[in-house]
């Protein structure tokens, strides 16, 4: 299970050197799609039952702003995204099912997340008796950027931040557009 914790947006490709369980096992990130909610919903059961937000999360998907994680064919878990902060990029919600714990799919999904909005600012935010969460955090290279009081009574919400590093693969943000080539004279 160790070897699939770095896998980002993997296919199953690349698999050749692979045996044939840990193949079945390998970690796999894809924009959440809205078949997929049912499995979400139930994840979120398990995980968090006393969590509401997942009133936006139909919405969230048909916006593209969900990654759906799995082990192997599994659901595991899933993150919701907006670009409601500041107008930066901010993870709302990671969940992963209870029995799907401790093998990397938080970070997972986080990289995956880092991957999509290369080049930017990133930031979320979690309480601060979520001692797990903080954790997921610190091993996924992000810091503490202040706090906010008075959402849940005496637990003030951490915010965290990472300034996300380019991608050299990444399309070039300002690029100018191409231009029109000229019409070829007619004969
Ligand atoms: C917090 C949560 C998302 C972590 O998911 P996860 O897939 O188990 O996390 P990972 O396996 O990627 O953990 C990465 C590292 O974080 C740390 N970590 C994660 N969970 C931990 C825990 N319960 N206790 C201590 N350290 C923990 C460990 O260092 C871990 O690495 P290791 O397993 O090699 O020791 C999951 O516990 C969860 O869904 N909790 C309920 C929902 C929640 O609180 N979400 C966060 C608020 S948005």
């Amino acid at each position: 299970m160790t070897e699939a914790k770095a896998d980002l947006f993997s296919s199953r490709r690349n698999n050749t050197n692979m045996g044939m369980i840990e193949n079945e096992l390998k970690l796999h990130i894809e924009m959440a799609r809205a078949k997929y909610l049912k499995a979400m919903i139930e994840i979120n059961k398990a995980a968090a039952p006393k969590w509401h937000k997942l009133r936006h999360l139909n919405s969230a998907v048909r916006e593209k702003r969900v990654f759906i994680a799995f082990v192997g064919r599994i659901p595991a878990g899933f993150l919701v995204w907006t670009k409601d902060f500041y107008s930066h990029y901010f993870i709302d919600l990671v969940v992963v099912h209870p029995k799907m714990r401790r093998h990397g799919v938080a970070v997972g999904m986080i990289r995956a997340m880092e991957n999509f909005c290369s080049g930017n600012k990133l930031f979320s935010s979690t309480n601060r008796s979520n001692k797990a969460m903080q954790k997921v955090f610190v091993r996924t290279g992000f810091s503490k950027s202040g706090f906010i009081s008075n959402l849940d009574k005496g637990n003030p919400e951490w915010i965290y931040y990472k300034k996300v590093a380019d991608r050299p693969t990444a399309p070039k943000k300002h690029s100018r557009p191409a231009r029109k080539r000229k019409k070829s004279k007619k004969r």
